[in-house]
């Protein structure tokens, strides 16, 4: 039987990408999202995917829906902690209700899916938690405190807990994307992108949501079993750490 692999966030932009490579690679995947029916629904329509939706912002939700998903498809094997939004303002000017809304959906957000999963993987003895965290998280970003924040914590929790999961064969790894052509970048000011943005990847382009798909598959895969506690960052060169 086919591994369970859930990837949060998972219609649409880099999770949608992540779903079909994982499905390619022979999982049975389960795609969660927020509240986009209509790309939902499309999303499941061309792909055979299903799809379900709950917020990661709410831990009660999360517990629901991912016991929904293992009755329906079996225990999950592989989570991807994919979902994630931009409230983005310059500090001064950032209000609270931004600061929480970054902080519940990309930080806790992870707290609240692993959380549920972590018994039955450790039971299994094997499990994989990969987290998409942000190129934001490891330099900083003006306009984004709320949003590097939060992406830099996901690379504390997956450090820790990746110590954790060690000994019961579940590693726990994050992927940093920099910038990748999804809608969430195509918000950005198409001047900025082209003048500011894109001048600043050595390798000239936006990123594709497959490069980022195929990291994922490698860390989901039993080849990256010694692989744990690591940050691969995917973004064409414009920041090392
Ligand atoms: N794009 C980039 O350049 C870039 C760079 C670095 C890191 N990232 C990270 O990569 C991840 C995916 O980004 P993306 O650009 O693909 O974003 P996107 O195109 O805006 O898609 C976001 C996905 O997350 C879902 N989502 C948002 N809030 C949610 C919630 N509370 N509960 C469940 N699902 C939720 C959305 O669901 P609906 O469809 O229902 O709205 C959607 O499926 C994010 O964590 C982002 O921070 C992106």
């Amino acid at each position: 039987m086919s591994k369970v692999a859930l990837v949060t966030g998972g219609s649409r932009g880099i999770g949608a990408a992540i779903s079909l490579a994982l499905k390619n690679a022979g999982y049975t995947v389960a795609a969660n999202y927020a509240g986009n029916d209509e790309a939902a629904q499309k999303f499941t329509a061309e792909t055979g995917i299903k799809t379900y939706k709950w917020s990661v912002a709410d831990y009660d939700a999360c517990a629901e829906g991912i016991a929904r998903v293992e009755a329906e498809l079996g225990p999950v094997a592989v989570l991807v902690n994919n979902a994630g939004i931009t409230r983005d303002s310059m500090f001064h000017k950032m209000t609270r209700e931004q600061w929480k809304e970054v902080i519940d959906t990309n930080l806790s957000g992870l707290f609240n899916m692993t959380h549920p999963v972590w018994s039955g993987m450790r039971d299994r003895k094997f499990g994989r938690i990969i987290n998409i965290s942000s190129i934001n998280g490891q330099k900083g970003q003006a306009g984004q405190a709320n949003y590097s924040a939060a992406k830099a914590g996901d690379l504390g929790f997956t450090k820790a807990l990746a110590q954790e999961g060690a000994r019961a064969g579940i590693t726990v790894n994050a992927i940093c994307p920099g910038y990748i052509g999804t809608e969430m970048v195509r918000a950005i000011d198409e001047k900025v992108l082209n003048e500011r943005i894109i001048p600043q990847i050595p390798v000239g382009r936006l990123g594709e949501p497959e490069e980022i798909a195929r990291c994922v598959v490698f860390l989901a895969s039993d080849d990256a079993g010694f692989i744990t506690g690591s940050t691969i960052t995917a973004n064409g060169g414009q920041y090392f750490t």
